[in-house]
């Protein structure tokens, strides 16, 4: 049991090596991890020279004012050039880029010359009104091309983007657009979900209008997607503020004369919010996030020319940014881009697209993964996905149980995976294996990416022998890091660099642990640790202990107050469709497996089976609202959960009982 850190409970032993084939022609191979420790910069370096830039940098490096770090020093290039017009040039303009599959089953592929015009007709439309370098544009659409086009036009322009997730609430759009000062929306009528138009234009004008006379806002440009509102109505337009897609960017010249912007030049800012009061946004620039954002997706998918790739995750998200609009285009990548849920108009929607473009490069999320182990591996195995190569996942850790569910029902019992951390901070990956290179362990994201420093440290700062837990942090700077947040130098100051401020260290705020052979395994926010008689817990051991067990399909756990122990393990678990109501005696059933699997330590005092857990739209679990209802309080603020009524259908269908102490 470690002392300073956080307890490092969990076995697991099992290991994938490399596929042989995929090893032997891999993009990158053991040798790059020497080459990256020897010199670091002169590594990045080169990973920079992979782009084009209009005039080169001079120095790799600025770290004279931590932690304001300058990449790429004196570089200049402009970012859309590189995502699209340079495989145009090289001759590749009929690679198709992006192969869009709408919701209702509509399809529409892109090809780079396709692209290159689009985003060349929306750089002058958009410069026609009245965005110029440095100006704000906020994006509020759904997953269709012309969302991806939106952000490289703004940034061939120079133009600063910050996509808030058509998702989130006018609310959410008011405060966004009103933090950084945005002078254009770029939205659409709606978008397709769950079978039915979803509006998005009606959610922007009240937003709007509640800014009122302080709305930086000086036009709206709206893409027909629906045609129509949820309701069935026509599109209310503002004369004179809002402009149509089809009229101004359709018309558009698909000559547009780029220019070139300094390496440091803002190029979005992606809110995310903050455990306190207001969403941070934060600052990523030009060339030193396009280096590792297009690096780290050349490398960590092993992305080959004939590859078709798709990342699940929604343009609103950092990874939707980084592993869809940016570093997919930068390599020239082909992609899926999907408008829909994955359960429409069936469950097996997603093999489906997979089994009909040929996905060999497959990116998304554990919980969508635990999710479709819910469903149960009968919807999987109707489709062919012998296209499939790698697979990834991303947003928190993976269960090791649907580690191993997804690497045997989706990629066939061979394809590997690779776990990335990485956070809206970083811009890229960090912590993950390579599939060419990493024998890879079920549940751990391994080591960090070449050229990346991550430590695992205890209190003081000291870092943690292997077999120990505590803090995860970055040593050193990255090319692809926030650079501040928007607006607020003091905060990022604070929040990122001042926790570990003597030794320089970048403070993530997730637990980590290195197991007996150094590699390392997220165990979740430090917020979210819980603290059982004096041992410090993470959640997501105990998490991954009862996913192991056949009946569990999800798990989230909680420390809720307790008398006798100071907190109290409390779980809250769905079941597999093929458990049923889990029997009588379920609740004993999954504390002992518990006991079993960690120690008695780590067994639930409480274990509820639920019908749903309380997640963010980017899919984490609130553990806040679970401790609120582990502790009998009433539930806090719920406002960003992705299904509101989620809370109500957790206090109602509770099953499970107070188990006895022992
Ligand atoms: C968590 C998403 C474990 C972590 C790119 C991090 C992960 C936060 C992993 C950032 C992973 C992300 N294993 N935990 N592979 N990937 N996380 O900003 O807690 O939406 O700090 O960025 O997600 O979430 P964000």
């Amino acid at each position: 049991m470690s002392e300073h850190g956080i307890s490092n409970l969990s076995r697991e032993d099992r290991v994938f090596e490399p596929p042989a084939e995929l090893a032997a022609q891999a993009n990158v191979t053991a040798d790059v991890y020497d080459r990256a420790a020897q010199d670091r910069l002169g590594f990045w370096a080169d990973a920079a020279h992979r782009l084009t830039w209009g005039t080169d940098f001079e120095e790799v490096l600025d770290w004279t004012n931590p932690p304001f770090a300058r990449w790429f020093v004196g570089g200049r290039l402009n970012v859309a050039y590189n995502c699209v017009d340079r495989h145009v040039e090289a001759g590749r303009g009929d690679k198709v880029a992006i192969h869009f599959v709408g919701e209702p089953g509509d399809t529409r592929d892109l090809t780079y010359a396709e692209l290159k015009d689009e985003v060349s007709k929306a750089a002058n439309a958009i410069t026609e009104l009245g965005v110029q370098a440095g100006d704000r544009i906020a994006i509020y659409m759904p997953m269709i091309p012309e969302a991806v086009i939106a952000m490289l036009a703004s940034a061939r322009v120079g133009a600063v983007h910050t996509v808030v997730f058509g998702g989130f609430s006018s609310d959410a759009l008011a405060s966004r657009v009103e933090d950084c000062e945005a002078k254009l929306v770029i939205t659409a009528d709606g978008g397709y979900r769950r079978g039915k138009p979803s509006s998005l234009k009606p959610a922007v004008d009240e937003a709007l209008a509640k800014l009122g006379d302080a709305s930086p806002v000086e036009h709206v440009l709206v893409v027909r997607r629906t045609g129509r509102s949820e309701e069935g109505d026509e599109v209310d337009v503002t004369e004179g503020r809002d402009v149509w897609w089809h009229d101004v960017v359709d018309a558009a010249s698909t000559e547009h004369a780029y220019t070139e912007f300094d390496s440091e030049h803002p190029l979005f800012v992606m809110y995310t919010s903050g455990t306190t009061g207001k969403p941070k946004g934060i600052l990523h620039t030009s060339a030193g996030y396009l280096t590792q954002a297009a690096y780290t997706f050349w490398a960590t998918f092993d992305h080959k020319d004939d590859d078709v790739y798709w990342c699940t995750a929604d343009v609103g998200w950092i990874t939707g940014h980084s592993y869809i609009t940016y570093g997919p285009t930068a390599n020239g990548a082909t992609q899926v881009l999907y408008e829909g849920t994955p359960d429409t108009p069936h469950k097996g929607r997603w093999w489906e697209i997979i089994a009909d473009k040929k996905v060999s490069l497959f990116y998304t999320a554990p919980t969508a993964i635990r999710t479709c182990m819910k469903w149960g591996e009968q919807i999987p195995a109707e489709h062919d996905l012998s296209s499939l190569r790698v697979l990834g996942t991303v947003g928190e850790s993976i269960n090791p149980e649907a580690y191993v569910w997804y690497r045997e029902n989706i990629g066939g019992g061979s394809a590997p995976i690779v776990d990335t951390w990485w956070q809206t901070e970083t811009g890229a990956h960090m912590i993950t294996p390579l599939p060419g290179v990493t024998a890879a362990k079920p549940g751990s994201a391994m080591t960090a990416f070449p050229g990346v420093s991550a430590e695992v440290v205890d209190d003081a700062g000291e870092p943690v022998g292997n077999g120990e837990g505590g803090y995860l942090v970055i040593t050193e700077p990255w090319p692809s890091m926030l650079r501040t947040i928007w607006g607020d130098d003091d905060r990022y100051v604070d929040t990122y660099w001042s926790r570990f401020k003597a030794q320089g260290y970048y403070f993530a705020g997730d637990g980590a642990k290195k197991d007996d052979d150094g590699a390392i395994w997220l165990l979740g926010r430090v917020d979210d640790v819980m603290n059982v008689s004096g041992h410090r817990l993470s959640t997501t051991e105990i998490e991954s202990a009862l996913v192991s067990h056949p009946k569990v399909a999800e798990a989230a756990v909680v420390g809720a107050a307790d008398e006798t122990t100071g907190q109290a393990v409390c779980a809250f678990v769905i079941l597999r469709e093929s458990a049923g109501d889990g029997g009588e005696d379920v609740v004993a059933e999954l504390r002992n497996h518990v006991g079993k699997e960690i120690g008695p330590i780590a067994k639930p005092r409480q274990v509820m089976v639920v019908p749903e857990l309380p997640k963010t739209r980017s899919g984490k679990i609130m553990r806040r609202l679970l401790r609120d209802v582990a502790e009998n309080r009433e539930v806090g603020d719920a406002t960003t959960l992705a299904d509101s009524s989620v809370m109500d259908l957790i206090t109602a269908g509770m099953s499970g009982a107070k188990a006895d102490d022992d």
